[in-house]
């Protein structure tokens, strides 16, 4: 981010007090911040609290070897009994826990928290008839629909852990996750719907599938839900439908409780290399931090809210904010499986009214293209029934906020601006609705129980009015607790650079202003956000110089009105490639897509002669964001050739 922008930002002096009816009822009130500073540990033995646990734990926190934490050490808890079962036994059975929305008008269901109950058991004791164990890794690739969250939960019960891999991604993504998790099964669909087409993903499936039996990992099963009816391939050895299966199988199953540190699941995600990681979440710090955080910061009554977040299953935001936070706490949520404007451009907001939702959370990026599109259309429909927005994934810039609290919250519902990832696993930085006024694009102060910093290079806090690196300075429930298979690469990415004081570096540039409430101002490492999805600027270069015609290739997130940032490529090809042909950029965008899959799809591609280096070799990527958001071109004084970026400005002026 420029310093411009900066300064621009932190001009923005629009402040919002919590509206009196929230703040008088406030689950969380003021004095909390104090209280969890006060005594830490009890302050989230206290959260673990909202939880059945078979066995108390007798140690909140074992930190003895950081950066491997252990939270709860000794408890024991079943997560899918947590999210399900004791809803049921509370007398809540008859809760609708799902208003599934299908994207075809009139496809909708809804799933009671005794249906849910019945149907994760039913899965379970489909798993384990399949021969998946406690400990076996279990892949889901599944569109939105009431299977998928019943398949993790499925998962959840019988102590496998599952590995939700977005339906979006294409099968090489999908494959290389299969195989370094080695997963012994995976959970599909033949197909979901999308912008009102069937579109397919057993395919996918079955190539991944192949490509991983190719690298020596096999397979075993694979459990196809049937949604659309497309017409599947089918290995009578490996495939098998769930109707047929979790459908005839019994409901009665018997959860048994796992230790506390029990892995729940792996989530990839991109990183600075090519190679995702798998962020290891584990089973009682993780539903702790996700339950905790959807009540306090979306001030949660779940006897009476209607909670929608419209994320995907696929991401971290569908697994704490989807599954794990608001079924731990019983809410009645909704879960819709298409996409935004299908078939009309009301189609959310009329979800709102019908449903009566009164808390949303969404992404910037989804906000600002209905900001676009204009205020009447939000304006036909009734959504008196929202008292709290949300928004994650990205900074939000102040525009969108006001316009999202005015348009659709009637400057009534309160925005949460929240910071969190992957690897946090619950929200970390936000306000609190009832506690905490608003200012548009801040996303404000830690939640009690979190403590977060802003530091320079070797690890001070910046005074207010200045900006550095966000680090989280003490453990916290749902951290993640290692890389899968790499403990390495866990300890050199998040604990490396602060590893005097121990701090977990997050990654992401943040300021303080003058009240010290926080900015959060995006990476400063190689990973992008695009519609507030994380891509990695190394992956989609590999993607890129895998293809036979491309000698190198450089990448860089440049700024985008819509989706925040966009992917820019720079290419050199390979000399008997010559100039690539007509077709080579469409050609390299398809290839990208192939790869990695549709988000990663570059905006932008220039086949260019060189690629700007400093004398050891480094690529600087600085000087193509310069040409690729059409700035002049900054200091080129550490370039290897300084006449490089004259080459690549012309090449671009010239429409290459
Ligand atoms: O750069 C930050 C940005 O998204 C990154 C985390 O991405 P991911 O692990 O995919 O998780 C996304 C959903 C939690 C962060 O390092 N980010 C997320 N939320 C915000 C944000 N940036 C600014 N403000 C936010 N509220």
């Amino acid at each position: 981010m420029s310093d411009q922008t900066l300064s621009n930002l932190l001009k923005e002096d629009r402040r919002f007090e919590p509206p009196a009816d929230l703040a008088a009822d406030a689950n969380l009130k003021e004095e909390a911040y104090e209280r969890a500073r006060g005594d830490r540990e009890a302050f989230w033995a206290e959260q673990a609290e909202r939880l059945s646990w078979e066995q108390p734990w007798d140690r909140v926190l074992d930190w003895d070897d950081p950066p491997f934490a252990k939270w709860f050490v000794g408890g024991r808890l079943n997560a899918a009994y947590n999210c399900v079962d004791r809803h049921v036994e509370a007398g809540r059975g008859d809760q609708v826990a799902i208003h599934w929305v299908g994207e075809p008008v009139d496809d909708a269901r809804d799933l009671t928290y005794q249906q849910l109950q019945d149907e994760v058991s039913q899965a379970a004791n489909t798993l384990t008839e399949l021969g998946v164990q406690t400990g076996d890794r279990v892949a889901i690739y599944m569109p939105m629909i009431p299977e998928a969250v019943v398949a993790m939960l499925a998962c959840a019960r019988i102590g496998a852990p599952h590995t939700v891999v977005f339906g979006g991604f294409s099968s090489d993504a999908l494959a290389s996750r299969l195989v370094d998790c080695e997963a012994k099964a995976v959970i599909t669909a033949d197909g979901g719907y999308r912008r009102g087409a069937p579109s397919a993903l057993k395919p996918a499936v079955d190539e991944a599938r192949a490509k991983a039996s190719s690298q020596g990992h096999d397979v075993a099963k694979v459990l196809v839900v049937q949604r659309t009816g497309q017409d599947v391939e089918w290995d009578a050895d490996v495939d098998v439908w769930w109707h047929e299966s979790v459908g005839q199988a019994s409901t009665e199953h018997t959860p048994e409780a796992f230790d506390s540190e029990h892995p729940l699941f792996v989530m990839y995600t991109s990183g600075t290399t090519g190679k995702p990681k798998g962020i290891l979440h584990t089973t009682g710090g993780y539903l702790t931090g996700s339950a905790y955080t959807h009540w306090a910061v979306f001030d949660l009554k779940p006897e009476t809210d209607v909670y929608w977040c419209t994320a995907d299953i696929g991401w971290i935001t569908g697994h704490s904010y989807i599954v794990y936070g608001p079924l731990a706490n019983g809410v009645t949520q909704v879960l819709y499986e298409g996409t935004p404007d299908s078939p009309e451009r009301g189609r959310w907001w009329k979800i709102i009214q019908d449903l009566k939702v009164s808390i949303f959370y969404t992404a910037p990026t989804a906000i600002r293209s209905f900001m676009k599109q204009g205020q009447e259309i939000p304006d036909q429909f009734d959504m008196s029934s929202l008292r709290v927005l949300g928004s994650v994934g990205e900074p939000i810039n102040p525009e969108a906020y006001v316009w999202y609290r005015h348009v659709i919250g009637k400057d009534k519902a309160p925005v949460v601006d929240t910071w969190w990832q992957t690897e946090t696993g619950s929200i970390m930085i936000s306000p609190l609705p009832g506690v905490t006024h608003g200012k548009p694009g801040s996303a404000m102060i830690p939640i009690p129980g979190v403590e977060a910093e802003v530091v320079t290079e070797e690890g001070e806090a910046v005074p207010n009015g200045s900006g550095g690196y966000l680090v989280l300075t003490e453990p916290w429930p749902s951290m993640l607790r290692t890389i899968w298979g790499d403990d390495n690469r866990f300890k050199e990415t998040y604990w490396s650079r602060y590893a005097k004081q121990g701090f977990y570096f997050a990654g992401d540039g943040a300021k303080k202003d003058d009240d010290g409430d926080l900015w959060v101002l995006g990476r400063v490492d190689d990973v992008m956000n695009v519609s507030g999805h994380r891509l990695s600027t190394t992956e989609i270069e590999s993607a890129l110089v895998s293809h036979p015609k491309v000698a190198e290739a450089a990448v860089v997130g440049a700024k985008d009105e819509d989706t925040g940032q966009a992917v820019c490529a720079f290419v050199i090809l390979r000399d008997e490639a010559g100039d690539g042909g007509e077709d080579i950029v469409a050609e390299l965008r398809t290839h990208v897509r192939k790869e990695i899959g549709p988000i990663a799809t570059p905006r932008q591609i220039m086949v260019v002669p060189e690629l700007p280096k400093t004398r050891s070799g480094k690529i600087m990527r600085r000087l193509l964001r310069d040409v690729a958001e059409n700035r002049e071109v900054g200091d080129v004084t550490t370039l290897a050739d300084s006449s490089v970026m004259d080459l690549i400005s012309s090449k671009q002026s010239g429409g290459g």
